[in-house]
């Protein structure tokens, strides 16, 4: 609805896929964080990301219609994300985000977000 969620403000579907697209730019060139993604799977992991992001911020819900309930925790489990692997998926993100000139409300309104996010995920202190 106009004048609804922080999805429609920013642009919908078309924002949020933008940024995924953008960060997976960055991220297929990490030496770190690449190998932790499915290679053969990139189009597939961009969906997952993109439908996720558009439903956490009040979009479609096709996310948990497809995957279920986020648990997004406990599906990174099996990923080793330690300091470092946090920062890079972070500055992989600041630049994907900076490519969308939002307003600097909306701007820092999405960015805590993955700021707090990306450190909740934090599964281990090894190097
Ligand atoms: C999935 C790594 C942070 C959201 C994945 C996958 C990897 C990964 C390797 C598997 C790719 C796939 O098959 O989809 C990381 C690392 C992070 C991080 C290294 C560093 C902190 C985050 C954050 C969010 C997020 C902050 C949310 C804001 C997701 C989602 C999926 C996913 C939604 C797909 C889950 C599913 O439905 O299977 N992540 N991630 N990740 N990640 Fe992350």
């Amino acid at each position: 609805a106009a004048g609804g969620s922080f999805y429609e403000k920013i642009g919908g579907r078309a924002t949020f896929e933008t940024l995924v697209r953008r960060f997976y730019d960055g991220v297929q060139h990490d030496p770190v964080l690449w190998p932790m993604y499915p290679a053969h799977d990139l189009e597939g992991a961009i969906q997952r990301l993109t439908m996720f992001l558009e439903q956490y911020w009040g979009g479609p819900g096709t996310y948990s219609e497809q995957r279920g309930h986020p648990r997004l925790r406990m599906r990174h489990v099996p990923f080793k994300i330690n300091p470092d692997a946090r920062d890079r998926w972070l500055q992989h993100m600041r630049a994907a985000q900076d490519t969308l000139e939002l307003s600097p409300l909306d701007d820092a309104t999405l960015w805590g977000y993955f700021d707090r996010a990306a450190t909740a995920m934090l599964n281990t202190f090894e190097e």
